[in-house]
């Protein structure tokens, strides 16, 4: 008897064929890792993925299967890696970088593209940003209409790239600009007189990652008409809820930067709007939507009239910045303290520019400064003014997001929960209304401290009792710093007063 596919999202995945690009990123390792686990009798997953830092993709591949996220899979699972197989390429390279013999093979197997890479770096230049995230997913819809047996086309976007509309609807607007002929001149003019188009983009947008997110969409939305497309739109992507374990992370973002910075002393101040919401989503909750969103349109038929089906993947519970940092540090303080804490836990956050640069100067700057001497004279690498300058560009680059809030409307999520068969959800579940805040920060904290920074929570007698250290340091450094200050004004009043 044939298997309704309306009514497993296994069944439909068993002996499909996906091609994965961005499969080394924090979204692209836990979809390599739900999909082998949940859908195991999909086909084969075809990884697009360049060589870098002196590894071939080979040993990358192997490399990232021996982290603690697989670790369950390997258990359940172990043959599943099998599937797996690596192809070279590289999506700011025209084609995406593929060998003919391998666009051949994509072309005849592929059944669903998942098109996860992107250079997310905010400062790229015009020109690598249009080529890596806007051309390469031109390149991904061209190779997607030469396939064979293509059923979806899944494309990850952002749910910042519509950032002039206050409420952003499911729906794809209209571009910032034509990207055809966007392609066409970044392809053509020199890095030096891109320059000068870079300021009149970021007008539209506050960063090239955003602007090129944009044309994306819009590609996409071109090409949906003759292709099963997608777009799902993740907020800022936090650690997992659940799968495979609570707390995995390995990548450092947003409130995650906040909370390592500021757990180990080092934040002592970040320029954010402590009253705006922060919209962030766990990664497995992403994940899955991607799945069910890619099982929805395998099921659906492609019209002349067909467009992009579009997911807005972000949390409608959220949390201002000052209540998500106050729950994190407090959490940090108490329960899941960081080792080598250089100072005592205390980040401000202010709204104003004069008050963060002054304050950056002097908690920041000149303590660094002061640090790498001491660590020069004593012939270590001075490593702390470089620190500082690398947090003040990010804490830059991330600011806009933090003084600005959207509205998310949510009709399809709400439609694709409740589309998810009842047999499925346990595996499939991306409602997380019911879950408690306080305890996904700790797994947060916890994973955070465990896969990011691999330090053992089974040393916290220790962390805490050098923690104490550094307190009773603080403390009596600022006792004598007081006392010198209260004598010097002491000693100008007597000499000069009395
Ligand atoms: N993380 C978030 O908070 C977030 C939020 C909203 C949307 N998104 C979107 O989600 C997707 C995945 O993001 P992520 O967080 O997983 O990012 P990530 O961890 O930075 O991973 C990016 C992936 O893209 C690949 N990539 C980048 N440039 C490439 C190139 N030139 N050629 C081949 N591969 C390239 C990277 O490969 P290498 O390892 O070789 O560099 C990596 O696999 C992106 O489209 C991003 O825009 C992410």
């Amino acid at each position: 008897m044939k298997t309704d596919l309306t009514k497993s999202i296994p069944a439909f995945y068993v002996g499909q064929s996906i091609f994965l690009t961005g499969p080394t990123g924090f979204l692209g390792k836990v979809f390599i890792e739900k999909i082998l686990r949940s859908c195991p009798d999909v086909r084969e997953i075809f990884l697009l993925m360049r060589p870098k830092r002196g590894l071939t993709i080979n040993e990358r591949l192997h490399k990232i299967l021996n982290l603690p996220l697989f670790e369950k899979l390997r258990e359940e699972r172990p043959s599943n890696f099998e599937k797996l197989i690596p192809v070279s390429g590289n999506v700011s390279e025209k084609g995406l970088g593929l060998s003919a013999a391998d666009r051949q093979m994509l072309i005849e197997r592929v059944t669903i593209i998942i098109h996860a890479a992107a250079s997310v770096r905010f400062n790229n230049s015009l020109k690598y940003a249009i080529f890596a995230n806007a051309r390469s997913t031109r390149d991904i819809c061209i190779l997607a209409q030469s396939m064979k047996n293509l059923v979806a086309l899944v494309h990850i976007s952002t749910a910042f790239t519509h950032l002039s509309e206050p409420l952003v609807e499911e729906k794809v607007y209209p571009p910032v600009t034509d990207w055809r002929k966007m392609i066409e001149m970044v392809e053509l003019l020199d890095e030096y007189t891109l320059d000068i188009f870079t300021a009149k983009c970021l007008d539209y947008a506050p960063n090239t990652y955003i602007f090129s997110k944009n044309l994306a969409e819009n590609i996409i939305q071109d090409y949906s008409s003759s292709l099963p497309c997608a777009i799902v739109r993740p907020s800022i992507v936090m650690p997992s809820l659940e799968e495979p374990v609570p707390g995995w992370i390995d990548n450092v973002y947003g409130p995650i930067g906040l909370f390592i910075g500021g757990g180990k002393g080092i934040i002592r101040v970040a320029c954010v709007n402590k009253n705006v919401n922060q919209n962030a989503v766990p990664v497995d909750i992403v994940i899955k939507a991607i799945i069910i969103v890619s099982w929805k349109l395998g099921l659906t038929t492609l019209t002349e009239d067909s467009t992009t089906f579009v997911l807005n993947c972000v949390n409608q519970k959220v949390l201002t910045y000052q209540d998500g940092i106050k729950m994190l540090f407090s959490i940090t303080k108490k329960e899941v303290p960081l080792e080598g804490i250089i100072w005592t836990l205390h980040t401000i956050l202010t709204d104003n520019f004069i008050l963060f640069y002054i304050l950056t100067i002097l908690l920041h700057i000149m303590p660094a400064i002061l640090i790498d001497l001491v660590l020069k004279l004593s012939g270590r690498r001075p490593k702390l003014v470089q620190l500082q300058r690398r947090l003040y560009v990010a804490n830059r680059a991330v600011s806009y997001f933090s003084f600005h809030e959207w509205k998310y409307s949510n009709a399809n999520s709400l439609a694709l929960i409740s589309s998810i068969p009842p047999d499925n959800l346990d595996m499939f579940s991306i409602n997380y209304s019911y879950v408690d805040l306080r305890a996904y920060c700790k797994n947060s904290a916890i994973g955070g401290k465990t896969f990011l920074l691999h330090e053992d929570m089974n040393r916290l007698a220790a962390v805490r009792a050098h923690s104490e250290r550094v307190y009773l340091f603080v403390k009596v450094l600022k006792t004598i710093i007081s006392i010198g200050v209260l004598w010097i004004i002491y000693k100008w009043i007597y000499f000069n007063i009395l």
